[in-house]
């Protein structure tokens, strides 16, 4: 192992042999507690991350293959609670984060965005952190994934079956949720402009209105020389064109007009709207924005997911690739630098190259995951720490892209090791 640091007071080692292609990508796995991290990655990597996607422990009460209830006693060390005597989870959840979160924050870029995986049990405190650091006015959104499939049966009260994913950027000013493309419904027909414009699909020009237009109210010359109203009837004065006179003029010059009998036998018109390009013949990707909802990534396919890799149970509920390549899809450019600060079991790692895939972008990951002893006895004793866990995700993962021709060998990845195992000041 070299030494490559000293910044932060802990040391932070390269381990060369357990790295993949060295120093080629630039993606990173940092094994040890995240806070002594964040602080390391400040040196160079302050207002430089795009993205962060983080998944901390929910403080569920109980424990899993990692820690995730603040009962334990480890929590309980924390300097700032000795000194304000607190202890209930909550508290002790909250002290945790809070030094997390902050520096967080610097090392977003002035555009970037954090996602936040939590669930009821710290909802609110986390909201409470992070309008206190990055400000209600950047509070971007709530999403709400559908967690669990099938409802439980023994739930004491109502079958909770969703966790929450919270949004907020760095400067909500400057930051942009991307939008997906939209899922076109009845574009089917087709043209002589299908190379440039398209399918298309047919709307009706006339409208009836409660604002009615005089200058909207005209006839409209068929090819048969017959003229047309809107509504059919030129005393009607509830119906309009949608289009002004030297639009439907336009229109009819660049084939954006058909005129056709209706149902009822009368003279219609109609104008086509095209997958490609706007009611103006100008360029155009039709697009949506992201809902609230997830659906379509429960917790089992995370589940499945990591089985498939290893053979077996290694990790504890890991987010579904899926969900966090979503997520990516919202909040970074092909080119951008994603932060997991609570890796698990690497899902991120995995989605960002997964993603490069689809869409031959070149977004590069850190990851950090405190080397923890693995809480399962059978695991344990091929991966003793939940860092192990994650760097063997990531080989298995850049094997299987590799022997898929994955270009010129990006999956790689270095690892760096936090020697100083004590824990970090956390006020610091
Ligand atoms: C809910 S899991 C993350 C799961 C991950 N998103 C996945 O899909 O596999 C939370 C992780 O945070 C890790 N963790 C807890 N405290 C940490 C710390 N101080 N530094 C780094 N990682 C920590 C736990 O070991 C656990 O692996």
């Amino acid at each position: 192992m070299n030494d490559t640091s000293f910044g932060t007071g802990s040391r932070i080692l390269h381990d060369q042999e357990g790295s993949i292609n060295s120093n080629k990508i630039y993606n990173s796995i940092y094994c040890g507690d995240n806070l002594t991290i964040l602080k390391h990655l400040l040196d160079d990597y302050s207002s430089k991350v795009d993205m962060i996607y983080i998944d901390p422990p929910y403080n569920t009460g109980k424990d899993f293959t990692f820690r995730d209830s603040f009962k334990h006693d480890r929590y309980k060390k924390l300097p700032l609670l000795k000194e304000v005597g607190a202890t209930d989870p909550h508290s002790l959840w909250r002290q945790f984060m809070t030094p997390r979160l902050e520096k967080s924050r610097e090392l977003l870029a002035d555009c970037g965005l954090i996602f936040i995986s939590i669930d009821d049990n710290e909802l609110h405190n986390l909201r409470t952190i992070m309008n206190e650091i990055y400000g209600d006015q950047n509070f971007i959104a709530t999403l709400v994934r559908q967690s669990g499939v099938a409802p439980r049966q023994d739930a004491k009260h109502v079958a909770i079956q969703h966790d929450y994913v919270v949004i907020y950027a760095k400067n909500a000013n400057s930051a942009v949720i991307n939008r997906k493309p939209s899922a076109l419904k009845g574009f089917v027909l087709e043209d002589d402009h299908i190379e440039v414009r398209g399918c298309y699909r047919l709307n009706k020009l006339d409208r009836g209105s409660i604002r009615y237009s005089d200058s909207l109210d005209y006839p409209i010359t068929a090819p048969d020389g017959n003229e047309v109203w809107p509504g059919g009837d030129p005393s009607d004065r509830k119906w309009t064109w949608r289009w002004s006179q030297t639009k439907v003029a336009w229109g009819i010059e660049n084939d954006f007009i058909v005129f056709k009998k209706s149902r009822d036998g009368k003279p219609s018109v109609y104008f086509k709207e095209y997958e490609k390009v706007d009611n103006q013949c100008r360029p155009k990707v039709r697009t949506n924005p992201y809902s609230t909802l997830i659906r379509g990534c429960p917790n089992e396919k995370g589940n499945r997911e990591l089985k498939t890799l290893f053979k077996r149970r290694v990790f504890d509920y890991p987010k579904p690739v899926d969900l966090i390549k979503l997520l990516l899809k919202m909040g970074t450019r092909k080119n951008s630098l994603v932060l997991d600060f609570f890796a698990g079991a690497g899902s991120t790692g995995h989605a960002v190259w997964a993603l490069n895939r689809e869409d031959g972008g070149s977004r590069r990951f850190i990851l950090a995951q405190l080397d923890e002893p693995v809480l399962d006895e059978d695991v344990e004793k091929d991966f003793p720490t939940v860092a192990d866990i994650t760097v063997e995700r990531m080989r298995r993962v850049a094997h299987q892209y590799t022997n898929l021709e994955f270009e010129n060998d990006e999956c790689g990845f270095d690892v760096f090791r936090v020697a100083d195992q004590n824990p970090p000041p956390e006020s610091s």
